[in-house]
């Protein structure tokens, strides 16, 4: 029999439960075990360290607008800093501009993403006149980009649907094969908060999480599920932040509701007492940080897998950015960077820590997003046939989290100074080498734009 030929051969590699050789060849994974046969071009050889697949960061936000200025990452820094971060795939979110057409507003974000150095896919978010866009969605979901975002909050900025535009919009994405993503928050409750505070004069950052407590993100999940309930569609919720939230979604789901929960890393690391800081306003993202209760809660619905996906909701802005709204949280152009931490984070303070496996790790940020966004026959695992996105890590070196050694334009971090066990030593997209060490070696723009490959499990 011919001896197999790679073009790419990583060696030896850990993944966790076993030591394995993975073996590419035109950018795919053709082969997995111990011990490969080493005739190839390029091997590397990944002794102690960790083989995991590439990870997909299915909620980021490069250069979108908020309030009055655009969010700093543009699709070609925000991906080379994800390729740093191990982040193979990033799911970026349409911007419906007003009287704008879905198709439109997909086909203006695609042409933006043509510079993402990574692997990106679109949900579409639904903000203008969604009763005018419903006739369009049969056909997006038709081409492959099988989610669609909403907002329940936002009414200032134009983009919050009402209830009732909701329910008609969750009716046809479902009914299709689509699957809504929701930013829940009951703006009601929002709007009336905000209002309080700001008539006062209380209007430093902590007050911007009083304007947006864990019951408005309650009250929105409970909401949402029970229309989702009634169509029998399944939802997503994103960035789920509180133990109220998460508990709305999961009573929910123990109703025989189809909902997916997603959180992010700042809700897991980081905590309300940020906001008391004297740049407390930097670390302002919606929904705000929670307390360290929340976060315990958090952490343990992801051991319990009771939380699908974890991603970043990357929004970063420069410190100028953010100083604009030093005196007035509600100013203060809201959103964290965050995707080159995601790995080290949650590695660091949920694996390490104990508080998850590192298969729940794999999981929620490769295995899950892959599954419910339509991409798992190419993404999500070390299996034969995928894509060859791959990930190693050494377990073994520490390091502390810089803004002056992170990729994002952003030039400050919401986790300056956290200890990060371990140390990404390699990225790979499609069986090219993207990240060698601390050098981005990408040759050109490799990122593909990906699409669902089937209509959506609802
Ligand atoms: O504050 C945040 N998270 N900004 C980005 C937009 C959003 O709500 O996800
Ligand atoms: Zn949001
Ligand atoms: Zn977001």
């Amino acid at each position: 029999m011919a001896e197999e030929k790679f073009d790419l051969l990583v060696v030896n590699g850990e993944t966790g439960s076993a030591k394995l050789d993975v073996g590419v060849r035109q950018g795919r994974i053709v082969a997995l075990s111990p011990n490969l046969n080493r005739n190839v071009d390029r091997v590397i050889d990944a002794s102690g360290k960790l083989v995991l697949p590439g990870f997909i960061d299915a909620h980021t936000h490069m250069g979108i607008p908020i309030m009055n200025t655009h969010s700093i990452d543009d699709f070609e820094s925000g991906s080379i800093a994800a390729a740093f971060g191990g982040v193979t795939c990033i799911i970026d979110f349409t911007v419906q501009e007003k009287g704008q057409s879905l198709r439109e507003s997909v086909e203006v974000r695609l042409k933006r993403a043509e510079r993402c150095h990574v692997d990106y896919a679109l949900h579409v978010n639904i903000t203008d006149q969604p009763e005018k866009r419903l006739s369009e969605i049969p056909s997006i979901i038709a081409d492959g980009f099988t989610a669609f975002k909403a907002f329940s909050t936002y009414r200032q900025s134009g983009m919050m649907i009402t209830w009732d535009e909701f329910r008609k919009v969750l009716q046809q994405i479902h009914g299709h094969g689509g699957l809504l993503c929701l930013h829940a928050e009951d703006n009601d409750l929002v709007e009336a908060l905000t209002a309080e505070h700001l008539e006062v004069g209380r209007k430093t950052a902590i007050f911007h999480a009083r304007s947006r407590p864990p019951e408005a993100e309650a009250k929105a999940v409970a909401r949402a599920a029970e229309i989702a309930g009634e169509l029998r569609a399944a939802l997503y919720i994103v960035h789920v932040s509180s133990r109220a939230g998460l508990e709305a979604g999961l009573n929910a789901r123990a109703r025989g509701v189809k909902i997916y929960l997603e959180t992010c890393p700042q809700y897991l690391v980081l905590d309300e007492e940020f906001y008391l800081r004297n740049n407390g306003h930097r670390w302002i993202t919606t929904p705000p940080l929670r307390t360290k209760e929340d976060c315990a809660a958090l952490w343990k619905a992801i051991s319990d897998d009771q939380v699908d996906v974890v991603a970043t909701d990357h929004c970063p802005f420069t410190l100028q950015q953010k100083d604009v709204g030093r005196d007035a949280f509600h100013l203060t152009p809201n959103g964290l960077p965050g995707v080159e931490t995601l790995f080290s984070l949650l590695y660091t303070y949920g694996v390490k820590t104990g508080r998850i496996s590192l298969q729940q790790l794999v999981r929620v940020l490769a295995e899950n997003p892959a599954r419910i966004f339509g991409l798992s026959d190419r993404k999500g695992a070390l299996r034969v046939g995928a894509d060859a996105d791959v990930v190693i890590w050494n377990p073994e070196v520490s390091q502390t989290i810089s803004a002056s050694r992170l990729h994002s334009k952003a030039d400050w971090s919401p986790y300056e100074g956290m200890a990060i066990a371990g140390k990404l030593d390699y990225t790979i997209l499609r069986g090219q080498v993207l990240v060698q060490g601390d050098e981005f070696v990408g040759r050109e723009i490799s990122g593909k734009s990906q699409r669902a490959a089937f209509s959506k499990e609802s």
